[in-house]
Parts: structure tokens; C-alpha cells; sequence
């Protein structure tokens, strides 16, 4: 009798026209460099029939490292004495954000610790209606495109957010398994409050980012199979995820050596959910991630080679980057900007991909809604 046993083979599974939780498994665990290549081939593909090879950039301003939360995994968690705090003045944001403009990125993404407390959000209120009127030209007649990463906020405030010009929001799930996500933060940092605040995004109106840390301990790839799915049924718009680095003043450190020694097969775990998320979600923008960087020096030129579409070159001012270390060994903390940017277009040039200069390079599947 004739068995079929390729039926579980990678090349397979990438053609079938669903894919359910046990194929996406099979993808995840994929090994040999064959099999990688097919999946990286698959995901570059339906990359190219969905949203077209051009890369968007967004430039990352990280405007405070001043945080509520203590996040178990975070190098600038609350409980971290040793970082220096700061919040750049809004002249330092509208500078950046112009030479954003300048550099024709079309976007930039404001990101801080969380804070919830009203002269936070009146500030940040008054930093997005003036970069929106500081940064129309000719080219971008609507101004920059506004992204935010400030954490789990109230639906009123989200609303606020987005009337002052904010279209994107990026809060990242962490872990769609909730047990796994209550070991990550503390007992007053709740799942059920995490959901319920990318519902908000979603009421708000604002384009919905989320994504997950790839390699923490405890985390199986059927974990990160069921995120991928979590992004589908969240309907995201957009996707962030990059691999786990242990910081060292955080209680996580104590798997230092543990994370160390799994680094290579938690990067390749990285561009295989990169990969297996643009075949399940097909039409999202996807960033490549500085982390992926931090690992590998051509990190963020194989994520978009695995399917992403995004890259956030660094613009946050050169004296506080050292303090906005969420990981250990973030990459570009000497770099000024000026030479972050001639890097990044010369990573993307390398792979022969073109940049969306002057173009939002707004989510497809937000779009097509
Ligand atoms: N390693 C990798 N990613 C991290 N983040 C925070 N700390 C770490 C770390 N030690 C990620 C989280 C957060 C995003 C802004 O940075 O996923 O959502
Ligand atoms: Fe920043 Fe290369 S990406 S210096």
C-alpha cells in the first residue's frame, strides 16, 4: 500500500489554502535550512502578491523612559533604579519629528513608558495636533503619520489620541496565553485589561499593532502558533514581534545563561513567525525589529526577508538612548541619526528592496476594512 508520509512536509502544509493550529506548529518547528528557505520563499511571496516589496520606514522616538508598570522582563520597569529618567521637552520632539520629515520617512512612532496620568496625555495631545501641522509639505500635505506605543490607556483617552492625529497604535499582547502573560507581569497588570485595551484601539478608530516576545522561558511554539492566531482574531492591522533578550537589571536575569544559550535558535524561531504570520495574516504590515539586530548583524535585513515590510530606523535624540535600554545590547546607541538613516537605506538597498519614501504605507488589511 502506498503511504503518503509527506503529508506533513513543509512544503505541504505552506500550500494548503488554511492553515489550522497543528500547521502552523509544524512550521515553527521546522529545522533543516531547506525547509527554512521554503517557508521564507512562501511567506516572500504572498508578501508580494498582497501588499507590493516596498519598505516603510517609521522613525522611533522613544520620548520617556518614565513608567508605571514592572514588567518583569523590562529593562526600564519602574523598580530599575539605575536608569536615569527623562521625557524630552516638546520643542526636542517637533525637532525630531522634522528632521523625520526631512529624511521623507512619511512616519514616525512615539513610544514611553506608561503613564496614564492627565498632564501625560495632555502633553502628548499637544505634541501630536503640532507635529500634524509642523510637518505638511508638498509631499506629505497630510503631515507625518502619527504611531503610538504609550501603553494600556482608557477608551476616552484613546479617542483624544486619535482626534489630535494619531492613526496607529502599537500594544503588543506579549503572550496570548494568559498564564504565560501573568508570569511575565505583576498581579495588577491583567490580561483581561491588556485585551479590553486593544478592543479600545480598535472602538477608537486608530490602526491596531500587537505582537509578542519569541524565546521567554516557559513559552512553547505551540504558544506562538496560538499567537499568530490571537493576531487573526484580534483582526491586527499590524505586527511587531522580536526574540527575547534577557536584561540584566531585571528579576528575569536569573535565565541569563539560558537565554544566551538558546539566542540562535530563538532568532531563527523570530524569522520563522515572521514568516509563518505574514502566510497566516497575509495582507498586515509587519515590522522587522531592532532585537532581531541585536542578535544578528543583518538581523533586520532577514526579517524583511522572511516577509516583513517595516523597518523603525532610531531617532530618538543620541544622550537618552542608553537610557531606554529595554533589552541588553541594543543596537545604534552611538549612531546619530543621520547615520542610522544612510545605514537603514543601505540595509534595505542590499536586499534589493525599495523604500516607500514619502508614503504612509498605511496597513492593507486596515484599508481594505
Ligand atoms: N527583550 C525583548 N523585547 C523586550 N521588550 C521589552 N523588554 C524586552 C526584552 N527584554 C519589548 C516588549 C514591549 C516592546 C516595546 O519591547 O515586547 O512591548
Ligand atoms: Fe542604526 Fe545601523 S541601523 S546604525
Amino acid at each position: 500500500m502506498y503511504i503518503n508520509n509527506k503529508s506533513n512536509s513543509i512544503e505541504d502544509i505552506i500550500n494548503k489554502a488554511k492553515l489550522d493550529l497543528y500547521d502552523l506548529i509544524t512550521i515553527l518547528s521546522a529545522e533543516s535550512d531547506e525547509d527554512l528557505e521554503l517557508l521564507r520563499l512562501k511567506a516572500y511571496n504572498t508578501m508580494l502578491d498582497y501588499i507590493g516589496n516596498k519598505v516603510y520606514m517609521r522613525g522611533l522616538i522613544e520620548f520617556s523612559n518614565i513608567c508605571t508598570l514592572d514588567c518583569y522582563y523590562c529593562g526600564i520597569r519602574k523598580s530599575n533604579n539605575k536608569n536615569e529618567r527623562y521625557i524630552l521637552s516638546k520643542e526636542e520632539i517637533i525637532e525630531t519629528a522634522k528632521w523625520i520629515a526631512s529624511k521623507n520617512y512619511a512616519s514616525l512612532v512615539l513610544q514611553s513608558g506608561e503613564r496614564q496620568d492627565e498632564q501625560f496625555i495632555s502633553f502628548l495631545v499637544d505634541v501630536i495636533n503640532t507635529i500634524k501641522e509642523e510637518t505638511k509639505t508638498d509631499k506629505l500635505p497630510d503631515g507625518l503619520g502619527i504611531t503610538l506605543s504609550v501603553g494600556e490607556q482608557t477608551l476616552e483617552n484613546y479617542h483624544r489620541l486619535y482626534n489630535a492625529g494619531a492613526h496607529r497604535y502599537l500594544l503588543r499582547i506579549e503572550s496570548s496565553n494568559s498564564k504565560l502573560f501573568a508570569k511575565l507581569h505583576p498581579e495588577n497588570q491583567s490580561y483581561i485589561s491588556r485585551i479590553e485595551a486593544l478592543k479600545n484601539i480598535k472602538k477608537s478608530g486608530m490602526q491596531l499593532g500587537t505582537g509578542v516576545m519569541i524565546g521567554f522561558p516557559g513559552q512553547t511554539v505551540e504558544d506562538l502558533a496560538n499567537d499568530i492566531i490571537f493576531f487573526k482574531e484580534i483582526d491586527a492591522d499590524m505586527i511587531g514581534m522580536g526574540p527575547y533578550i534577557v536584561h540584566n537589571d531585571t528579576p528575569m536575569n536569573i535565565y541569563l545563561e539560558q537565554n544566551k544559550k538558546d539566542m540562535l535558535k530563538i532568532y531563527n524561531l523570530a524569522l520563522k513567525m515572521i514568516a509563518a504570520t505574514r502566510i497566516f495574516l497575509k495582507d498586515v504590515n509587519i515590522a522587522s525589529t531592532t532585537a532581531l539586530q541585536a542578535i544578528n548583524y543583518f538581523g533586520r535585513e532577514e526579517g524583511l526577508r522572511f516577509g516583513a515590510n517595516i523597518i523603525m530606523p532610531q531617532t530618538t535624540p543620541i544622550e537618552y538612548r542608553k537610557e531606554y535600554q529595554l533589552y541588553e545590547g541594543k543596537p545604534c546607541l552611538d549612531d546619530i541619526a543621520e547615520e542610522c538613516a544612510i545605514c537603514v537605506q543601505n540595509r534595505i538597498q542590499s536586499i534589493g528592496r525599495p523604500i516607500g519614501y514619502n508614503e504612509w504605507g498605511d496597513s492593507r488589511h486596515f484599508l481594505k476594512r
